[in-house]
């Protein structure tokens, strides 16, 4: 096969759920040994594309061809025995079981002569797939006891492992450390390299630019275009996917810094590295944590939150001491936390929008003896429209919204709370670039308000971009505490490597 015939074909693709037309007359060329990147805001239509070539919905009209036949597949089985895997961008393992038995759930292998499931041929197919992508896990690992990011590795090896010819990655790298996304990147090239047509759905430009040779994009279920990752510039796929020029990355940062509100003294967890971390922060100001993967940043802020077990230190608001033992306590004592497994932890699948805005902030609409729907309604209708949360009503399940939006339904539930000071742990991960300056703005809106901010996030330039300090992390400890108006990204690598 020659290096750039056509492996997979998509067109004239439409799809509809009630109140939505998710796709609307799409088209994509995928052709063999190349990445083709799928680009577009949350809600495009990007994963329902995906999933109508995979067999889990099926496409209302359009045809698909694969090496110029036509497919229909009836479910993802049918697709995976056609050459065509996914790695999906929510996990769905069955976390109490190991690691092999998620790998070949649905396709054992059984015993020479007798049919029953070969326990000694699973666990040798799984180091042989695992040995060939340089996975270091135990198959015999129980997912629920791994790291998301481990978990994600190992969904990325079964999809591998079909030897399919088409692998879908739906926001691979959403949850993986910088290492584990060198390490994707690696596999991806030798799948390229071996003739495979990846596609690769992320909000990253900088991973889109790297890694992809085309990049298609798409704008409200339609198709826009579709460009030679080589000749394009970052500027004109956000103006293709925005649908207009984005001028200001960052808003105005003129929030005004008053008293101290948050002081945390010797901070020290019980089962993590996190050592002897004090500072100060102060009312209207946003404060940023910066690291490598594995400084503390997230077990910072679990600690302050009380969802991890402090060996010692101290936290004062306002001067009084705080102990924060639970979330609950927390949330009394004014604090919100947003978590970075937020998908995988914060949502309630079948309830709708409403009820998954409101579920923590619940004491603020009861009216008597009831809950006061009007109430609920207007506190629910504030996040739709504040995050432009893209949903066809309140009643909608959550789980048929875009990975993205269901995010800002989520940080929806926490600004509810009326905290004092939020935590927020990655905040914009899986968010659209039009939407991240939507809670750019949100942050810097209630940093005028007087409330604290504390922002963790390994995107640097946002860091810069939003906060008025940044604290370093290095290897659990407080390397170094910078002015971000007046920093560079050098300056603060430096300290990242301090303790490392
Ligand atoms: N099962 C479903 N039921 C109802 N509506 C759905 C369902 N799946 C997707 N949708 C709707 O289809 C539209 C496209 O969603 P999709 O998940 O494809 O977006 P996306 O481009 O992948 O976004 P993101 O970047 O946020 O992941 C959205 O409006 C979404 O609400
Ligand atoms: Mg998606």
């Amino acid at each position: 096969m020659s290096q750039n015939s056509v492996l997979l074909k998509m067109e004239h693709i439409s799809k509809s759920f009630p109140g939505v037309k998710a796709l609307d007359d799409v088209q994509l060329e995928v052709k063999a040994g190349t990445v083709h990147a799928l680009m577009g805001e949350n809600g495009a239509g990007k994963s329902t594309l995906m999933k109508c070539l995979f067999g889990i919905y099926h496409k209302d009209e359009g045809h698909i061809y694969l090496n110029g036949e036509e497919v229909n597949f009836r479910d993802s089985k049918d697709a995976l025995e056609h050459g065509v895997a996914m790695v999906h961008q929510e996990l769905n393992q069955a976390l109490k079981r190991n690691v092999m038995d998620n790998m070949w759930l649905g396709r054992f292998p059984m015993m020479d002569k007798f049919p029953i499931v070969s326990e000694k041929k699973m666990y040798e197919k799984t180091m042989a797939v695992f040995k060939d992508l340089g996975i270091e896990v135990d198959p015999k690992t129980i997912m629920s006891e791994m790291p998301v990011s481990q978990r994600q590795m190992v969904e990325i090896a079964k999809a591998v492992s079909y030897n399919s010819k088409v692998i879908v990655f739906d926001e691979p790298t959403s949850s993986l450390t910088e290492v584990e996304v060198e390490h994707l990147f690696r596999i991806i090239n030798d799948l390229r390299n071996r003739g495979c047509g990846i596609i690769y759905i992320s909000h990253k430009m900088d991973e889109i630019l790297r890694i992809s040779d085309e990049v298609t994009i798409m704008r409200d279920g339609k198709y826009i275009a579709t460009r030679d990752s080589k000749n394009v510039t970052m500027g004109e796929i956000i103006k293709l996917m925005v649908g207009r020029e984005l001028t200001n990355v960052y808003p105005p940062k003129d929030n005004v810094i008053g008293d101290k509100l948050l002081e945390v003294r010797g901070l020290t967890a019980e089962y993590s590295k996190l050592h002897d971390v004090s500072f100060d922060a102060y009312r209207g100001e946003v404060l940023g944590v910066a690291g490598l993967d594995g400084a503390g940043r997230t077990e910072l802020l679990e600690n302050i939150f009380g969802i991890a077990t402090r060996r010692s230190g101290e936290i004062y608001v306002n001067g009084k001491r705080v102990l924060n033992r639970n979330s609950r306590e927390s949330i009394k004592n004014g604090f919100a936390m947003l978590t970075e497994e937020r998908r995988a932890t914060g949502i309630f699948g079948v309830r709708d929008i409403q009820a998954n805005s409101t579920v923590s902030s619940l004491k603020k609409y009861v009216n008597g003896l009831f809950l006061d729907d009007k109430k609920m309604y207007d506190a629910t209708q504030w996040g739709i429209d504040t995050l432009k949360t893209k949903t066809p009503s309140q009643k909608t399940q959550i789980r048929s919204l875009s990975g993205g939006n269901q995010q800002k339904v989520i940080i929806t539930r926490w600004l509810l709370t009326d905290p004092q000071i939020l935590l927020l742990d990655e905040p914009t991960r899986g968010i659209d670039v039009g939407a991240k300056y939507e809670i750019y703005e949100l942050i810097l809106k209630l940093a005028k308000e007087g409330k604290l901010v504390i922002v963790v996030s390994s995107e640097m330039p946002e860091l810069l971009g939003i906060c008025d300090r940044i604290l370093v992390m290095s290897g659990g400890r407080l390397a170094g505490e910078v002015d971000a108006r007046n920093t560079s990204q050098e300056e603060i690598m430096t300290l990242a490597a301090k303790y490392v």
